[in-house]
This record gives structure tokens, sequence and C-alpha cells, in this order.
């Protein structure tokens, strides 16, 4: 295929000697008299290289070349300049011009730059090609990772994906467990019906069975219409409870019964109702322990462990994080339109040096706030504000004696007392877990009962 040129410039003298040199070279051209012009072309064609002019009468040069980086990042942009005018060539390239051009043109020159800039574009191309190459060889639908333990569970996930078999997943939090999840349910016969995710840790254990297996009306006060249940509403789909170690009793007793015979009664009523529902589960809690605690039932902890995915947690597979650093900042950076091209050795360094007890989400969350803050191409320690006092994205809690978490901003940490420190961890950890006091203990690594304490005498309220 012929390389396409868009020649942009109202002098036309000009614009014939280029188009006659270039398409000797053997490249396809296209003239616009203007920046409007232009757009319009760049709109329908594919456009390899913009040469143009700086100084035109609709649309300058400049303008062009912003829309050019914006929407099409891999045409590549050449400048013309009169001789005065080598100031804004200069700027020009900094706003992501391959080169400049001095007028009058030198036609050797443009035949060189013109190659120059052809083959970065190739070479851009080639990237993204490898990156892709490389993402579909070390992930598996979506999920980065190129460790032995992720090849291993991505292995185990291609196998017990187009089963219909009830999956345990197991792992810290922040692993990935809803992630993997997901991902089944896409490798699945059941990838166009529904994925319903319910948290069992976030529901009081009443509602949850309503929520659960529906109610009949009146089956308890409120209950003033019959409700269908999510099990009911994901016939044919994947059903995932999240936090399964937190299901009370009842539920449990009921959700062995769907197990066992693929079916079950709304809350309060007689009617067996079938259901063809795939159940993945996913817990961080040792589910072992729960049982012999007589926390969680025997019966049903053996028909969920069947197939049972223990997800590593990050400092396990320390070569994964280079890989999903550098996948958070292209997709978050792309989200904020920010143009972010890599980390720099220093701070991926720093990156694979923590623990991470929050694990990948930690990463995610860390990686988003440097990409907020970075000011540049790159991302530098400076950019990974591990201190979270002063972090932007320490959203203020009010508690209830009226101060914001944010008047200790003022003094980092320095000046603050240990009951401060640990209530700031205690805030920030809530944060971190959208609210979910278990999984917030965990973190801390604390009982949920010591954390339930704190929050009172802290007088936190979230
Ligand atoms: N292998 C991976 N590749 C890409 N992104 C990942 C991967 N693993 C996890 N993530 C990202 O990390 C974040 C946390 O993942 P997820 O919510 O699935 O964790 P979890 O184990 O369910 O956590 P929790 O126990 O707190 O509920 C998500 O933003 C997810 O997109
Ligand atoms: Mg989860």
């Amino acid at each position: 295929m012929s390389t396409q040129i868009l020649v942009v410039d109202d002098d036309r003298s000009s614009v014939d000697a280029i188009t006659e040199v270039l398409k000797r070279e053997g490249h396809q051209l296209f003239v616009a008299d203007g920046g409007r012009a232009a757009i319009q072309i760049l709109e329908r064609k594919r456009i390899d290289l913009v040469i143009t002019d700086l100084q035109m009468p609709d649309m300058d040069g400049m303008s062009l070349l912003k829309h050019i980086s914006n929407q099409h990042t891999h045409t590549q942009v050449i400048i013309l300049t009169g001789f005065g005018t080598i100031d804004s060539a200069v700027e020009a390239m900094s706003a992501g011009a391959f080169n400049y051009l001095q007028k009058p043109i030198d036609l050797n020159v443009l035949r060189s730059t013109t190659a120059g800039a052809l083959e970065r574009r190739a070479l851009l191309l080639q990237n993204v090609n490898l990156r892709q190459q490389l993402d579909e060889k070390f992930g598996f639908a979506n999920m980065i990772g190129q460790s032995k333990p992720m090849t291993n569970l991505f292995q185990l996930i291609r196998r017990v994906a187009p089963t219909d078999a009830t999956v345990l997943i197991t792992g810290e939090n922040g692993v990935g467990k809803e992630y993997i999840a997901k991902a089944i349910h896409n490798h699945s016969r059941r990838k166009d019906k529904q994925f319903k995710p319910i948290n069992c840790g976030a529901i009081t254990p009443t509602l949850l069975e309503s929520e659960l297996f529906g109610h009949e009306r009146g089956a308890f006060t409120g209950a003033t219409a019959r409700k269908i249940g999510i099990f009911e509403q994901s016939d044919g789909g994947t059903l995932f409870l999240d936090e399964i170690g937190e299901m009370a009793p009842e539920a449990q007793v009921r959700l062995l019964r769907v197990l066992e015979e693929g079916e079950f009664t709304r809350v309060g009523g007689s009617q067996s109702i079938k259901g063809d529902v795939r159940v993945l589960a996913a817990t961080n809690k040792d589910l072992e322990t729960a049982v012999n605690n007589r926390e969680f039932r025997a019966d049903l902890f053996h028909r969920i462990n069947v197939f049972r995915l223990r997800v590593p947690p990050l400092r396990e597979r320390v070569e994964d994080i280079p890989l999903l650093a550098n996948h958070f900042v292209q997709e978050i950076s792309r989200r904020y339109g920010k143009i972010i091209a890599n980390i720099n050795l220093e701070a991926m360094e720093y990156l694979i040096q923590q623990e991470w007890h929050g694990n990948v989400r930690e990463l995610r969350n860390m990686i988003e706030t440097a990409v907020i803050l970075s000011t540049s191409e790159t991302i530098t320690l400076a950019d990974l504000s591990t201190d979270f006092f002063q972090s932007p994205t320490s959203i203020p809690t009010q508690t209830t004696n009226g101060h914001s978490s944010l008047d200790s901003e003022r003094f980092g940490h320095v000046g603050m007392t240990m009951e401060e420190l640990e209530k700031e961890a205690i805030i920030r950890a809530l944060k971190e877990t959208d609210g979910n006091r278990a999984k917030a203990a965990d973190m801390l690594r604390i009982g949920v009962r010591t954390l339930y304490r704190k929050l009172e005498s802290y007088q936190i309220e979230t």
C-alpha cells in the first residue's frame, strides 16, 4: 500500500514543488489550501503524513497540529516555516511535530525528512502491534499476568470456564477475584446471559435471603408485594456470590438446596422453582477455619469447594507488577485524556518493592493517583505519592465531632499523634474498601470487632 501524504499550504507554487517531488518517490498526494480543508480530508482518508505551513488564512498550522495529535495519533506532521518563524517551528516540535522544513525548501532535505517521518510512524505502529501481541501472549481475557502462578491460573480458568461447575475463588482483597469470575462467565456458554454479582457481606441476613430467592407478598413485615430474586432473574446466566464466607446460616441452607437440587422456594412461599444458574463464589476468608468454628456449614463448603481457584497475592507474582503497572498507565491515562508513555526505572523499582496488602486494586489506585499528578510523559517516583495525608485522593470523611480528616492534611505525618495516625489509617482503609468493614479490618490486619470498637471510640461515621 502506498503512503498517503497531505500537503497543506495556501501558497500554490510551494504545494506544487512538494507534491511533484514526493509523487516521484511513489507516494500518493493530497492537497488542502488551509486547516479546515485538511481536517476534512483527514476525516475521510488514512493520512500517514501531513506537511503543513504554519501561517494560513483560515486555520493555522499549530491548531491543525494539535488537532492531529489529538485525533490522529499515528499521523506524522512536518511543519513548513518561513525564515522569521523558526521559534514557532520549535514550539510545533514540542507539540508533537516530527520536524520542520525551512522555506525555500531544499528538495533533498524534503525527501530525507519525509522518509524519517514515515519511519517513525512505522515504528509507532509496530510498537502497538507488539504490545497487543504481548497482551495476548501474557494475559487471558484482558487479565494481565505472565508469572508462573498466573499462567497456571489462566490454564485452569480456560478448562473450568466452559463447564457448569461451581467454582470457589479464594484470595486476599484486591487480587482480582471478581475479575476472574467475569472471565469465567465470558468464556462459558452463558456469556450472552446475565452475570450477576451479589455481595453477601454487604446485605443484612434477612434481606440477603429475599434478594437471592425472592419473597412472596406478606412473607415478612414490609413485604407488600411479591419479589423475584436474583436466582430467578439470572436464569441461564451466572451468579457471583462475593464474600460467601459472610453468608448467614439460613441463606446457606437455601443455597445448599439450590446447588444440590437445582430448585428453591421464595421466602414465605412453598412452590419449588427450578432455575438454570451457574454459581461462582469468592471469599478472602479461610473457609476451612470458618467450618471448624461452625460459622460456615460444612456441607455447603464441600458443595462449593468442587473446583477451587486460589488467586495468589501480588507479592507472590512480582514479575507481573511492571506489566500490570504499564497496563494501568495506558488504560487510565487514556481515560483522563493524558499522554503518558511510561514509568521510569526508579519508580518501577519502587513499585516492585512494595508489599501490596491491597494487591492489584492498591496498585491500580496508586497508578491512578500518579497519572493524575503527573505533569510529564513519564511517571516518576515523585508521582507515586504514598503519603496519603497529602494525597489529593484522600477524600474527607466527616466525623461526628465535626472535624474532617482533611484537617490532619495540614500537618502531614509530623505532628500527628498515634491516635490521629490510626484514625487516618482506618478512614483510608474504609475508603479503599468502599466502606466494607470486614475488608477494611483485613487490610488493617485487625479483627473486625476491634475495628468496630475503634470506629466507635474515634467516632468515625461511615
Ligand atoms: N490480572 C489482572 N489484570 C488486570 N487487572 C486486574 C487483574 N487483577 C485485578 N485487576 C484489577 O484490580 C482491581 C481489583 O480486582 P477485583 O475487584 O476483581 O478484586 P477482588 O479480588 O474481587 O477484590 P475484593 O476481595 O476486595 O473484592 C480491579 O480494578 C481489576 O480490574
Ligand atoms: Mg471483589
